[in-house]
């Protein structure tokens, strides 16, 4: 029995964002036809950080696995990425091992991904202008992602630190938009849309500077207790999580509903219900639409599925002899 073994750098060969776009899309679309089975992500607190488990299997797809994650803020001190991750697939016939393969780049793909799905359903078909709120890693693929589905032409970057900014600037600049860093939080919220990519706890979005018609991807509360916008803002908002449990447990969600600003009566829909056409999308084009990302297994399972399916294709990757 062997199972095949792909380093970061393989899957770097192996993935680009137009094909996570797609898979990621049918992933949605399969959740929201409840072809998924994908029990809310667990996780291991330690004083240093934690460790997440998250599994999924996709019927259609016909493929099953899990990803294992950490989140150690300390880490980079000594010398260690904050977060590394690994997924593992499973078959569905025999439950044997098939891959293991490094998660990390995946992951801010398969975020990316589903940031353009739920801009390509959710935003102004017109909409040119994106206004990004924290510069980092999934900041980049947010972009890459979003400027496939839109015509963008301008980008305001914002980030607590100028260096971050450029670095994004530079590493950017081959999709062509105009990418200026934007003074304040305020200048970049006057956009078509936004994208908040930071791991703050209280919110750095006020409720003023968000104008109607505007699409966001709400991508960086993913654990109990974070929160980036304004909650007068979900008042305001057609509110899309991409899972309930997920959602209301450590989404953008979960501190305004635990403070009963907000019900659960104020989320219009899932993504995968939307994708699915179970539900509609934007209606209107003065409308606020918010995505709620916590990131899903199912999104992680059908992306490292495609890595797998072109590595068997081209022959990249070990083969480790497990028995
Ligand atoms: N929804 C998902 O699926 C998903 C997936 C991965 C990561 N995340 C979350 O997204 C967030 C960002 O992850 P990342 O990998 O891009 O991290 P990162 O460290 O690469 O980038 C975060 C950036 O936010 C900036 N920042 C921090 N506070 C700020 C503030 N007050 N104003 C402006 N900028 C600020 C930092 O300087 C940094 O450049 C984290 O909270 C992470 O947990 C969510």
């Amino acid at each position: 029995m062997e199972l095949l073994y792909l380093t970061a750098d393989d899957v770097t060969k192996l993935l680009n964002m137009p094909e996570a776009l797609s898979v990621v899309e049918s992933a949605f679309k399969e959740h929201g036809m409840k072809q998924v089975q994908m029990p809310a992500k667990s996780y291991l607190y330690f004083p240093e950080g934690d460790l997440r488990t998250m599994p999924a299997y996709l019927k259609n797809a016909g493929i099953a696995g899990v990803k294992i994650v950490n989140a150690h803020p300390g880490n980079p001190a000594n010398g260690l990425p904050t977060v590394m991750a690994v997924v593992m697939l499973n078959s569905i016939e025999t439950g044997a091992p098939l891959a293991m393969m490094d998660g990390t780049y995946l992951t801010n793909m398969r975020t990316g991904a589903a940031g353009g799905v739920a801009a390509n359903h959710l935003a102004r078909r017109d909409a040119t202008v994106v206004g990004m709120i924290g510069a980092g890693r999934q900041a980049m693929t947010q972009l890459q992602a979003i400027t496939i589905i839109r015509d963008i032409k301008t980008v305001k970057i914002v980030d607590v630190s100028t260096t971050t900014c450029n670095r994004f600037r530079k590493n950017m600049a081959e999709l062509g938009c105009d990418i200026v860093i934007a003074g304040s939080i305020r200048e970049a919220c006057n956009c078509d849309i936004l994208v908040t990519t930071t791991p703050v706890r209280a919110p750095i979005v006020a409720d003023g500077w968000v104008q109607e018609g505007t699409h966001i991807n709400a991508i960086g509360a993913d654990a109990k207790g974070k929160e980036e916008l304004d909650p007068q803002i979900l008042k305001r908002s057609t509110i899309v999580i991409d899972d309930y449990a997920q959602a209301t447990h450590s989404g953008e969600i979960n501190v305004p509903l635990n403070n009963k600003i907000i019900t659960v009566d104020d989320i219009h829909s899932t993504l995968g219900e939307v994708v699915a056409g179970i539900k509609q999308g934007r209606t209107s084009d003065n409308e606020i639409t918010v995505f709620d990302s916590t990131g899903l297994a199912i999104q992680d399972i059908s992306t490292a599925n495609h890595v797998y399916q072109q590595a068997v294709k081209t022959g990249i990757g070990a083969r480790l002899k497990l028995f």
